[in-house]
């Protein structure tokens, strides 16, 4: 069922004397076929640069106090850009939890609007477009001639549109404070470029994934776009280049992309010696794990849950520097990031089995029915088995003077996000790193 119209005259010419009586029309009809209970109702309408705000569509208001059921829940949004009506519009039906929307607009429009929610929403909404009846004798509506219904717009209007959304993203401000990277004293900084990140500082507001979000999923609330915009910010603060950027591509196991060849549809670990490339893992519970090769100078990154744990993905992440870039396994650094601690995690008592066996200090409880299992640790003993040097591995059981690193996802909501506490339309924060030029 739908739970809010979009009403969008932003094409309209201002000057438009039928305005008044199309709006109304259409209200009376929302009203008439959606009556319980009504939906939200938004108007889109232009704002002219440098005029007052609502002075073009004034006369519109007055009539809006007529529709009783609609009154509170139907709003006029003026805005320069269509990306600002939208982007203000998509944060009320976020609040509202809404996800299916009908868009009434000029058929000329309909092209154009694809684009716009493609960039600006993702598959968990769903979009329905009807044509706004235009009276016949309202001959202002005709602004062009119709183009063919199914026809792509033009490259450069797309490109326009994508330029228009960027500049836009990118004017917002930073919430929840400024952008903060943690990073590691083990790694040295001569050498490589690396961090983890936090949840402040980007522009995602969905409280769940609110503000640094760095990963967007067709079943989250946040477009690419957004998830774009909050790389750009990061990359600005710690100094890479977002377009040579490499994220792994989340499988819960171990494989391991070794850059320059080929590349296997997912991986959760990625190695290189590639300079100026920056390589990242996320992570909300799950640990990011960063590796570096001073001598060699090769680094990688990983992403490791507990299925990854279980099968290893940290030492196939070392088990590809050394085969790949000569690098000796007693060089190589290995940090984990921020991840849900022994404190907060549980596993079903089958899968706790498993951790038993790497070591029974990773489960704690291990008779009850959902012990508590600790993946760093579970991490770390496979990394040592495996002849990473005990000191060259940080983790929870190393303080450091500087800045801790291997904080609790779960425990710190302020600083983390964390799927496990936050449910569905969770936020992902990563661990980076790259060879410095
Ligand atoms: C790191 O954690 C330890 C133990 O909680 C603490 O003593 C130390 O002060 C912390 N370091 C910093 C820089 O906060």
């Amino acid at each position: 069922m739908v739970e809010a119209v979009l009403i969008d005259l932003f094409s309209l010419p201002a000057n438009l004397e039928n305005i008044h009586g199309l709006l109304c029309n259409m209200l009376q009809t929302i009203e008439k076929c959606c009556s319980i209970p009504a939906p939200f109702v938004y108007v889109i309408c232009r704002q002219r640069q440098g005029s007052e705000r609502r002075s073009e569509h004034e006369s519109l208001l007055p009539a809006l106090g007529d529709f009783q059921s609609l009154k509170k829940r139907l709003k006029v949004v003026y805005a320069l850009t269509t990306t600002a009506a939208l982007y203000t519009i998509k944060q009320q039906l976020d609040e509202k939890d809404i996800s299916i929307i009908k868009i009434i607009l000029p058929t000329l429009r309909k092209d154009l609007m694809k684009v716009y929610i493609d960039h600006l929403f993702t598959a968990v909404y769903q979009f329905e477009f009807e044509d706004l009846q235009v009276a016949s004798d309202c001959k202002n509506l005709q602004i062009a001639e119709p183009r063919s219904e199914e026809q792509m717009p033009p490259t450069q209007d797309v490109e326009l549109i994508q330029s228009e959304i960027r500049m836009y993203l990118e004017s917002l401000p930073n919430l929840k404070g400024e952008l903060t990277i943690l990073r590691s004293s083990l790694i040295p900084d001569d050498i490589f470029l690396h961090g983890f990140t936090t949840r402040t500082g980007g522009i995602s507001y969905i409280p769940t994934l609110s503000s640094c979000n760095l990963f967007s999923s067709s079943k989250r609330r946040d477009p690419q776009v957004v998830v774009k915009e909050n790389l750009r910010r990061l990359a600005n603060a710690a100094g890479f280049n977002p377009e040579a950027f490499h994220r792994v591509k989340v499988d819960h196991a171990n494989a391991v992309y070794i850059m320059g060849k080929t590349e296997p549809d997912s991986y959760d670990g990625i190695v290189t010696n590639q300079k100026g490339v920056t390589i990242a893992a996320p992570g909300a519970d799950c640990i990011p794990v960063l590796f570096a090769d001073p001598v060699k100078k090769a680094c990688g990154a990983a992403h490791s849950g507990w299925k990854g744990t279980l099968l290893g993905v940290s030492m196939a992440t070392v088990n590809s520097m050394v085969s790949e870039y000569g690098c000796n396994v007693k060089d190589i650094l290995v940090v984990l990031g921020p991840s849900v601690g022994p404190c907060c995690y549980k596993l079903p008592h089958e899968s706790a089995k498993e951790f038993h066996r790497i070591d029974p200090k990773c489960v704690r409880l291990f008779d009850s029915a959902s012990p508590y299992i600790d993946i760093r640790r579970a991490t770390r003993i496979l990394l040592e088995s495996g002849g990473i040097l005990p000191e060259n591995i940080q983790d929870d059981s190393v303080t450091d003077q500087d800045q801790n690193v291997t904080f609790c996802t779960a425990c710190h909501p302020d600083k983390f996000y964390s799927h496990f506490r936050d449910g569905t339309n969770f936020g992902t924060q990563i661990g980076f790193i790259s060879i410095k030029d």
